[in-house]
């Protein structure tokens, strides 16, 4: 048994207000803590949209760090009010869920975010031919130094070559990747946003991991209903709290890629520099637990994972 730093997970969804057959911010919460998470950042794909004060506060509470929309309305065409949302408790400003394909208007936000200091989120997907390299390339192309920028759901290769290089002369650019990544290929038959990725982008996102290049571990934690996850047009998104750091630690830790230490660096420490919030929970972990993924006893309302009957090592005790 050990202790180490609660993770802070810089990226879910938490589904309320708007979507509470899916999830609720009292089942996400409590999937979360199961998972180890001491601080979660919901994303603004809510209804109504965290784009204005009022969804901000009705979501801001202990332990919950909402991240407020970038364009009103996740629509791509008017920017939100940053000043007033950051002052209200916005820790970072995302479209997730759509990338902003108007680049004149991402680069006014760019310029907005180097002013007011604020983190800006970017889903980098080129919604023309879902490819994420064409949108990290081109907002890359377009990024200030000295604005805090960050890369959701980093998935690819290439991408990641780009970010590698783009991250020598901006200190200030960084970026994530969620478990399913480093752990399942295409293959897989859940479908998620971005795309489960080939086997030579797995070993591209477990290098990117160990070279630095990718700061943070993230859920994307995105829980949907069984009748929406078993039509034959599911909406992309798993379940990610409770399995986490099992995945992170059997994939990462007992494969010899990283050490326990720096899996907890990814899942805690850096998000939370990143995001500038304060961490003082801690959770006790058994590396030594070995257990089999039973998606039914989740504490999220989301009874699904593609991990399902894998057996992982490493398990959040407290
Ligand atoms: O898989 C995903 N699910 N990717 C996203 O970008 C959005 C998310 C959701 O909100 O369901
Ligand atoms: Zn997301």
């Amino acid at each position: 048994m050990l202790n180490i730093p609660a993770f802070v997970d810089m990226h879910c969804h938490l589904r309320e207000p708007g979507f509470c057959e899916k999830e609720t911010i009292e089942t996400g919460l409590a999937s979360a803590h199961a998972g180890g998470f001491g601080a979660v950042c919901p994303m603004a794909n809510t209804n109504p949209v965290n784009d204005n004060i009022e969804t901000l506060k009705f979501i801001k509470r202990d332990r919950v760090y909402p991240i407020c929309a970038v364009t009103k309305g996740l629509l791509g065409k008017e920017l939100v009010d940053f000043a007033v949302l950051k002052a209200a408790g916005a820790v970072a400003f995302s479209d997730d869920g759509r990338p902003v394909e108007d680049m004149k208007l991402l680069q006014d936000a760019m310029q907005v975010a180097k002013e007011l200091d604020i983190l800006l989120i970017s889903h980098a997907e080129d919604l023309a031919t879902g490819s994420e390299e064409i949108a990290v390339e081109r907002e890359l192309e377009i990024l200030p130094d000295g604005c805090r920028y960050h890369f959701a759901h980093i998935s690819e290769e290439k991408s990641l070559e780009l970010i590698r290089m783009a991250k020598k002369n901006l200190p200030q650019l960084t970026c994530e990747t969620a478990p399913h990544y480093f752990s399942l290929t295409g293959s897989t038959k859940f479908r998620v946003n971005p795309p489960l990725a080939k086997p030579q982008d797995v070993e591209a996102v477990i290098a990117a991991l160990k070279d630095g290049t990718i700061d943070a571990i993230a859920t994307d934690h995105a829980p949907h209903t069984l009748t929406e996850k078993l039509s034959p047009t599911p909406p992309p998104g798993i379940a990610g709290f409770e399995t986490a750091f099992g995945v992170g630690y059997t994939y990462l830790v007992k494969s010899g890629h990283l050490t326990l230490e720096q899996l907890s660096e990814k899942m805690s420490l850096n998000p939370a520099k990143i995001l500038r919030i304060q961490n003082d929970k801690t959770i006790l972990v058994d590396t030594d637990c070995v257990w089999t993924v039973r998606a039914a006893d989740f504490k999220s309302k989301c009874k699904l994972s593609p991990f399902e009957g894998i057996t992982l090592t490493g398990k959040v005790i407290l």
